[in-house]
């Protein structure tokens, strides 16, 4: 095997590597701790070969761009290639955060490209932005009608390029766009994840740190069920400031106000921003992405297909799974209490009667 290319590049903060690309395809390097002795390298190339990681973004307006910045910025991958049928655009985003790599110091390549899937082949997780987003007013449900064959043109081209792919789906409607990824291409159920629920969750832990005057990361919160303006639960039984329940900290008024401001705190902001919210979208499918890539199995609420969890089955909905190398690697099945349970069944019918659109645009 032939070495192509070595330099000497910083990967940790406090540790050097040689990288040393080779041309056995696009998606392996090694790395060897500088103080080797490069002359052992093909001894050493046999021990600590390592997989290139990489992500595809489709879709380069502002949730993709910010999705692949995240990326980028944190690492998450060693190649990052963004998507988009406007001439030109991913390409200017890629390289404009390219020139932010010196600045901030991380070492991920990113490129963009117009519509060429062969750019995206050997892809590991692709996430899945295309489409519109909501004006102000719209529900997401809305979306349907030009977002369900988006997708699965889009779905359809990434398969041919990368088979093995896992799926993180952004697109909306989110849990119905899970549903259509997971259908349409008879793709196994841990391959496909909708981000909605770690969104959500964000966005909850946010509202309940401002109610408590305190900082969001030292609060715990979940929600589940639909990524909708009336479909989601926000689990205030389970939320907890440092381990003390957040019931016995705020009041149920507040608790009240803290739900509902989750609830549409996407609408919030599109009424706003008189388009779509982008950071925190973006950032979702990146803490997303990263778990799946870095093998973290972390447990983060997404849409995922049930098999009879939680009472439903042949749908795609927010609830606990652990997230590592292989996707879905388990549905946590929580305890809820029974008001919980009343709603998650309702938020299920829901999405379930939009999933029922897909078969009357006949896109499944
Ligand atoms: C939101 C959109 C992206 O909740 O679904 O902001």
């Amino acid at each position: 095997m032939l070495i192509i290319e070595t330099k000497v590049s910083s990967l940790s903060k406090d540790k050097e590597y040689i990288f040393l690309f080779m041309n056995s395809g696009n998606f392996w390097k090694k790395i060897i701790p500088l103080q080797r002795n490069p002359c052992t390298v093909e001894r050493i190339y046999e021990e600590e070969i390592i997989r290139m990681s990489k992500v595809t973004v489709i879709g380069a307006g502002n949730v993709g761009a910010t999705c692949a910045n995240v990326l980028a910025f944190k690492e998450v991958a060693d190649e990052v290639v963004v998507v988009d049928v406007k001439e030109g655009i991913s390409e200017g985003k890629a390289t404009d955060v390219m020139q932010t790599a010196q600045l901030l110091g991380f070492d991920t390549r990113l490129s963009g490209c117009t519509n060429d899937y062969t750019q995206t082949a050997g892809s590991d997780v692709v996430i899945i932005t295309s489409g519109v987003p909501r004006k102000p007013g719209m529900t997401r449900e809305e979306l349907i009608g030009v977002n369900a064959g988006i997708v699965k043109a889009v779905v359809g081209e990434v398969l041919k390029h990368s088979p093995e792919v896992i799926f993180v789906v952004i697109a909306n409607p989110m849990d119905t766009m899970t549903y259509l990824t997971l259908k349409a291409f008879g793709l196994s159920k841990g391959r496909v994840i909708g981000m909605g629920g770690a969104l959500d969750s964000s966005r909850f832990k946010y509202y309940l740190s401002m109610a408590l005057g305190c900082n969001a990361n030292d609060v715990e919160g979940m929600v589940i069920g639909g990524h909708g303006d009336t479909t989601m639960i926000p689990l205030v039984s389970l939320a907890t400031y440092k381990g003390i329940p957040v019931t016995k900290l705020l009041s149920k008024e507040k608790l009240d106000e803290v739900v509902q401001a989750t609830m549409v705190g996407g609408a919030t902001l599109t009424k706003m921003l008189g388009t779509s919210a982008w950071y925190a979208p973006g950032a979702a499918g990146a803490f997303v992405a990263e778990a799946i890539l870095h093998d973290q199995k972390k447990v983060i609420p997404c849409s995922v297909a049930l098999d009879g969890e939680y009472g439903e089955s042949d749908i795609c909905i927010g609830v606990p799974v652990v997230l590592g190398r292989k996707g879905i690697e388990k549905i946590v099945e929580l305890d809820l209490n029974t008001s919980d349970k009343a709603l998650f069944a309702k938020s299920a019918a829901s999405v379930r009667a939009t999933n029922e659109v897909l078969k009357e645009i006949n896109v499944l």
